[in-house]
C-alpha cells in the first residue's frame, strides 16, 4: 500500500490541549462507556477533550471548516 508523505502544517492542529504532553493520546474501553453513545472531538477546541462539548460549531461558522465529532456506539 503506497502512502504519501505529508510534512507536519508549520501552525499544527491543536491550539491549547494538553500542550505539555510529547503526543495526546486516549484509550477508551467501547463495553466500560456509560452511554450507548459518545461524541469524541475531532477539533481540537472542545473544552471536554476527548470528549466532543459542540465547540466545532462555533468553530466551523468562524472558519468556514467541516469538522465534527466521531461517534462509538456501544453495542
Ligand atoms: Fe470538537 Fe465537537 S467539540 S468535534
Amino acid at each position: 500500500r503506497g502512502s504519501a508523505v505529508v510534512a507536519p502544517r508549520a501552525e499544527g492542529i491543536n491550539p491549547s490541549i494538553r500542550k505539555e504532553e510529547t503526543k495526546v493520546v486516549d484509550t477508551v474501553q467501547v463495553a466500560e462507556l456509560a452511554k450507548p453513545l459518545t461524541a469524541y472531538c475531532r477539533c481540537w477546541r472542545s473544552g471536554t477533550f476527548p470528549l466532543c462539548d459542540g465547540t466545532h460549531v462555533k468553530h466551523n461558522k468562524a472558519t468556514g471548516d467541516n469538522v465534527g465529532p466521531l461517534l462509538v456506539k456501544k453495542e
